[in-house]
């Protein structure tokens, strides 16, 4: 049994509540609470996503190495646990020791699985070629981001921002947690479970390691733009992280052409249109930059990443999610994509709510509340889907051992 996945059920139904919240407050139906909008987004990326990464990565590098199943790793089980628990309770109260305790365990969390994943090498005997074209390397760099992205983070209630000579901290964060950890870790795990879910190879397997160092050298100068207030490093790591985000897609979308059984299924298509949400910024990014008028920049940046997240990471989830809690609880059944035709429609109509809700001022707090509305109403089929797969996994491992209990002993 997956504990790390046990933990996502239980955060994406609090990301349900928190959404719901969202638009009820946007009504002005509830008081708004200081923090709660921390914990909104830090539900998904920290709380859903972070678990899911944690219970997936060990075994999925194993799988693709050819090598046992690893041993379960309380030490570093406990450590994330512990840590996230303490900075959902320190950092919406703003409390010094919490923030410092949660943020050092998360960080050694993160440190220990990267070693764990250093650590891995492929089974004597097992093709080199194949060893090679694997999500491994993204998973590293990606959570090598993520210390990056925890140090800023945690930083942003310290003011660390001046001895670390950050210009832009929000956005440093943002852009390292984002185009860094969740960009590569998703690269990976699309590399990893296509063949499963797809039925066929990648487009171009040899295209794997370029995509790895543009997509690398891309987030780097993503995070050094607002770190060095520079345009000299946002622009070429935008240039380099699209276009290694675009080959990855291309890779994805090729040999699925003509095949239409695969674009009956809306699990992949949550897979596609989620990368709509993380181009969107990148668009008005150029409009923002230039001030161009009529474009309300602070609103903007003050609404974006919320799309960023619900449109793009959590969207991504609604697909990877439940394939891979499938494979976990179920492994007798063939695991696919999750998601269905109403959480597709009611996701991506969410975020164009949102977005719309950025240029027509007058009509804000209406439209904001509607987007959330609708992102409450796709997460609440993914969490039912999740918990469904959870329980009928737990039944089926009662049952096991209530017949190995029964087998009479020699
Ligand atoms: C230990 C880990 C983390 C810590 C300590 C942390 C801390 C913070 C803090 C202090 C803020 C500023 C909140 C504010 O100004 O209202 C913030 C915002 C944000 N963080 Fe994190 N964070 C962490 C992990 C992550 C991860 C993994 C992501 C994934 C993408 C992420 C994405 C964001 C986003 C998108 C915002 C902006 C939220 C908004 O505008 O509403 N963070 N974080």
């Amino acid at each position: 049994m997956n504990l790390y996945y046990l933990m996502t059920t239980l955060f994406v139904g609090a990301a349900v509540l928190t959404a719901a919240d969202a638009s009820l407050t946007s009504l002005n139906l509830l008081p708004w609470f200081t923090g709660l909008r921390w914990l909104r987004i830090h539900l998904i990326t920290l709380g859903a996503m972070t678990e899911v990464i944690f219970g997936t990565l060990p075994q999925l590098v194993a799988i693709r190495y050819g090598r046992p199943r690893p041993a379960f790793r309380w030490d570093i089980w406990l450590t994330l646990n512990i840590g996230i628990l303490l900075l959902l309770v320190g950092i919406p109260i703003m409390n010094e020791a919490l923030i410092y305790a949660g943020g050092t365990l998360v960080f050694i969390a993160a440190g220990l699985l990267i070693a764990q994943l250093w650590g891995m090498r492929p089974a004597h005997g097992s093709n080199a070629s194949t060893a090679e074209h694997t999500g491994r390397p993204f998973y590293i760099v990606g959570l090598s981001f993520f210390l990056l992205g925890i140090l800023i983070g945690v930083g942003l209630w310290f003011n660390w921002a001046g001895w670390l000579r950050i210009s832009v901290p929000l956005e440093a964060h943002i852009h390292t947690n984002s185009w860094g950890l969740m960009s590569l870790v998703f690269a990976g795990l699309l590399i990893d479970t296509y063949p499963s879910w797809a039925g066929r190879p990648l487009a171009w397997p040899r295209s794997i390691r370029p995509i790895l160092w543009l997509m690398s050298f891309g987030a780097l100068g993503l995070v050094l733009g607002p770190w060095l207030n520079s345009r000299w490093f946002l622009v070429p790591g935008l240039l380099l992280h699209q276009t290694a985000t675009f080959w990855l897609l291309l890779n994805v979308v090729k040999p699925l052409v003509g095949d239409r059984r695969m674009f009956a299924k809306p699990g992949v298509w949550h897979v596609l249109t989620s990368y709509l949400w993380i181009s969107a910024p990148v668009m008005v990014a150029p409009l923002i930059l230039l001030s161009v008028r009529g474009i309300p920049g602070p609103t903007i940046e003050a609404n974006a990443p919320q799309a960023l997240i619900y449109g793009w990471v959590f969207q991504f989830g609604f697909a990877m999610f439940p394939f891979l809690f499938r494979r976990a609880f179920l492994p007798d059944e063939p695991a696919r994509l999750g998601g269905n035709w109403f959480s597709l429609a009611a996701v991506n109509l969410g975020g164009i709510f949102l977005w719309v809700s950025i240029f027509i001022e007058p009509l804000g707090p209406t439209l904001h509340a509607i987007a959330y509305g609708l992102w409450t109403a796709a997460i609440i089929p993914i969490a039912i889907e999740l918990w469904q797969i959870a329980r009928r996994g737990l039944t089926r491992l009662d049952t096991l051992s209530e017949r190995a209990a029964e087998v009479p002993a020699d």
